[in-house]
């Protein structure tokens, strides 16, 4: 009897928990929104997480549901295969935005938990050997942000089809790094990262943000990367 009501519970259970298996949510942040003042004020975090990481998050849903139920539509159609490939467009735009941001958020941290202390260990050794010093690639990657035109990203990457180096790529929208790019830090280069607090003075918010970045996350994507 009990087994039986533990099954017929599990049952009613399951539905709930597929669906929830089939989302993405907002990642849990490991600090204030405030915390990363004064480089990056609160305004800004909030507003960032709770307005436009979540519109990727909504998008991304949204469009993965899209592209099921057209999936089941498929049945040798050409107009539905078209328009699964229009929700491509969205599938990676979105996808792309929930990616970068959670990211990006995991690889800021408050001065006072280590935020802009610079690396140890392997990849310490990996940026000596590459670019001389970490100001060389701080700089190599402010330079990369500053050419992105309109909204993009920057990422130092560790590519493991290349003998493990480390490049520093950007993007455009919110393209993100695949395949063998394993992106360490992300830099959101959009306007609604830095213009409530820099207007148009992004140069000022690229140099302020490498006073909270996370080289201990970034140092343990390097080593977890293969
Ligand atoms: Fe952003």
């Amino acid at each position: 009897m009990f087994a039986k009501s533990v099954a017929r519970r599990a049952l009613q259970l399951q539905p709930t928990l597929l669906a929830k298996r089939t989302k993405v949510s907002l990642p849990e942040l490991d600090w204030d929104f405030g915390a990363l003042e004064p480089h990056i004020s609160g305004q800004i975090n909030e507003l960032h997480y709770t307005k436009h990481h979540q519109t990727y998050v909504n998008g991304f849903n949204a469009a993965v549901e899209q592209f099921d139920e057209l999936k089941s539509k498929l049945d040798n159609d050409p107009a539905v295969a078209k328009q699964i490939v229009a929700v491509q467009q969205n599938l990676k735009f979105h996808g792309g935005g929930y990616v970068n941001h959670c990211l990006f958020w995991k690889n800021l941290a408050p001065t006072s938990q280590g935020g802009g202390e610079a690396p140890t260990g392997a990849l310490a050794k990996q940026i000596e050997t590459q670019f001389g010093s970490l100001d060389n690639l701080i700089s190599l990657t402010n330079a990369k942000l500053a050419g992105v035109q309109g909204s993009g990203w920057a990422f130092i990457v560790k590519n493991v089809e290349n003998g493990n180096q480390l490049e520093v790529v950007q993007t455009y929208n919110q393209d993100t790094v695949t395949g063998p790019l394993k992106p360490l830090v992300a830099i959101d280069s959009w306007e609604h990262a830095y213009y409530l607090q820099y207007q148009n003075q992004k140069a000022n918010y690229f140099k302020a943000i490498w006073n909270v970045i996370n080289w201990k996350e970034a140092a343990k994507r390097f080593e977890a990367a293969a």
